[in-house]
């Protein structure tokens, strides 16, 4: 959720507080704030975007600083809750991602101790609980406030009285840390320390770094040393940037040909029909002797996870069941013989898919990662898993990440299936079919201009229908949160089917629907109820393999996508939709890569 950024060294720390907030930009947008100590500590605050904050900005000397994008969850958006906070004397300055769950509680003992605060926040207990145990050792007194709090934190804290060591902790949420020729930082997130260095060290839970300009340590809360490994980030700085395009989600758009290719390179066998998947061979037996699999991830990656459950079932023959990880943390589901589980996380961060990972562990069941954040903590907690090699992914609405997850599920259900009984020409014209679809990507993507004409169109509409069947199913479910996410229209995906159990109520001139309709086993189907919301007089757009002239005549505006295997249509059949919702919001003049209320990483429950 919220970005963090911390810093000490011998460069002025604010220019580099700045384009690091800019770069996390997408974890949080309500307000902005940055401390940076010099001489004395000066903090400024904003709300709204970063901008508003640069332009408050005045000179801030100084060598160490903090900075923080907030995204609400305690307290509105203002001023005075915006981070970092401070003490009752101003020295102490915090920076926190996460919730304090027994926040009250702590206030309320600390105004009996005469503590003052002045926002709403649940992160200002921790200035004041640092200050309370302050001594003039800002190590020592963060690990005694710490073990006071319940719940879950990044935090980043440093004093105006020490201007050459910041310190920084992990409960459940998000640090890296990198000392490199510029200084020491930590951050929230890679993306923000990139252009400094590829080098960095993920925090674990519990775990607790003192950052100076050229070194750090870490141990847990209770002082003992902790040995932590570098991390090789495998993206540079030029794929966190625009790179040309108006926005961060066109430019990963407009990727998928490229990031889809980078997912399967090395990956297939086209001689011998085989899927090659190095992250999973150690756990290749329970792979095989799987009688069942379920997937778990959230929003988009869910979606991701119905394309997996089609495609493992009918290539590799197992059972397959998907769930929303918030749903599956309460469910008490027990674990069946033979079950395994995959986890899976564009950012391996988001908080209830790694608290439903930690129970399957705990549990005893195998966990294998689809991420894409390498070095994540889902990608480190997980037994065994593949990374999507997508690049980063900045624009708040998933793009890319949800194609390569659902091409790398393709591949993992030729590799279960072919350890299974999916015969050898099958497994290779699987193979081949898979290998032809970056290829795909860039033939829709041609179609850009004409679905934006398409968009223009249906702009001013208040509501939307999105139908699909089978494989089109979740893709109607993708394209119907694209459009709400960035365009604010209300949009359902729906299963085609279910269209008359209570949808169709739905359906009058002013309420489109939008038809995920390829050729595949089920179009006839699908047809049928094209047909029924014709009758209705409601507007349709629909998607159709090109040649198909028949839809055409029934709907009123069709985009076409070139022929490809049922089995891998989602993977491609998802780009027009998301290409409508971004012309759709880029019509409506709204921020496609800041859309309002969202966060690119949920990293609290
Ligand atoms: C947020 C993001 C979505 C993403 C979902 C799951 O809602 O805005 O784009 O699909 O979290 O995130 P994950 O990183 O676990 O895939």
């Amino acid at each position: 959720m919220c970005g963090i950024i911390g810093y000490v060294g011998e460069k002025e720390a604010c220019p580099l507080l700045l384009s690091a907030l800019k770069r996390m930009e997408y974890r949080g947008y309500d307000s902005s704030g940055v401390v940076v100590v010099g001489d004395k500590a000066r903090c400024v605050k904003s709300v709204g975007k970063l901008d508003n904050l640069k332009e408050k900005l005045e000179d801030l000397p100084g060598g160490l600083g903090l900075g923080h994008n907030r995204w609400a969850t305690h307290g509105v958006v203002s001023e005075e809750n915006a981070h970092p906070h401070t003490d009752c004397k101003g020295d102490i300055f915090v920076v926190h991602n996460g919730i304090i769950e027994n926040y009250k509680e702590l206030k309320s003992k600390l105004q009996e101790e005469g503590h003052v605060f002045v926002s709403e926040t649940d992160t200002e207990v921790l200035s004041h609980l640092i200050e309370k145990f302050f001594e003039g050792d800002l190590e020592s007194a963060v690990k005694k406030a710490l073990k006071l709090v319940k719940g879950a934190y990044g935090v980043v804290a440093a004093t105006g009285s020490d201007p050459y060591k910041i310190v920084a902790a992990r409960m459940f949420s998000p640090l890296v840390v990198s000392v490199n020729s510029s200084g020491g930082f930590v951050a929230s997130d890679p993306t923000a320390l990139i252009s400094h260095s590829r080098e960095m060290v993920f925090l674990e839970d519990e775990e607790v770094a003192v950052i100076s300009k050229d070194d750090f340590y870490i141990t847990d809360l209770d002082n003992v040393a902790v040995e932590k490994e570098k991390t090789e980030i495998d993206w540079s700085i030029e794929d966190a940037q625009k790179g040309g395009y108006d926005h961060f989600m066109l430019k990963e758009i407009c990727q998928q040909g490229e990031s889809l290719e980078n997912s399967i390179r090395g990956r297939l066998d086209l001689e011998e029909g085989r899927a090659v998947l190095g992250g999973v061979e150690d756990k290749k037996e329970e792979i095989i002797r799987a009688k069942k699999v379920s997937i778990i991830a959230c929003g988009t990656s869910y979606y991701a996870g119905m394309v997996g459950e089609c495609m493992i079932e009918e290539m590799a023959g197992v059972p397959v069941e998907v769930h929303l990880a918030s749903e599956f943390k309460y469910k008490k589901q027990p674990l069946e013989e033979g079950e395994i589980f995959i986890f899976i996380s564009q950012s391996g961060e988001t908080a209830y898919t790694l608290a439903s990972l930690r129970e399957v562990k705990e549990k005893g069941g195998l966990t294998l990662g689809i991420v894409n954040v390498v070095g994540s903590s889902v990608a480190r907690e997980t037994h065994a898993g593949i990374y999507n090699h997508a690049g980063p992914e900045i624009g708040v609405a998933s793009t890319k990440a949800f194609t390569s997850q659902s091409i790398i599920l393709a591949l993992f259900a030729l590799y279960m299936g072919r350890n299974k009984g999916m015969s050898f020409e099958e497994g290779v014209n699987f193979a081949k079919e898979i290998k032809r679809i970056p290829r795909i990507a860039d033939e829709i993507l041609e179609s850009k201009e004409e679905i934006s004409e398409i968009a223009k169109k249906y702009k001013d509409y208040s509501n939307f229908l999105y139908l699909g069947r089978k494989y089109s199913y979740p893709v109607a479910l993708e394209g119907a949160l694209k459009l709400k996410e960035i365009s604010y229209i209300h949009a359902e995906g729906y299963s085609a089917g279910e269209m008359k159990h209570g949808p169709i109520a739905l359906i009058e001139e002013s309420f489109p629907t939008f038809a995920v309709c390829p050729q595949s086993s089920v179009y006839g189907k699908m047809l049928s109820n094209i047909e029924e919301i014709k009758a209705r007089r409601g507007k349709m757009v629909a998607l159709g393999t090109r040649g198909d002239d028949e839809i055409a005549e029934m709907v009123d505006d069709v985009i076409y996508m070139p022929e490809v295997l049922e089995q891998l249509s989602s993977i491609v059949s998802v780009i027009p939709l998301q290409i409508f919702s971004y012309y759709v919001a880029l019509y409506k003049g709204l921020d496609v890569d800041k859309p309002r209320n969202l966060s690119k990483c949920v990293s609290v429950e």
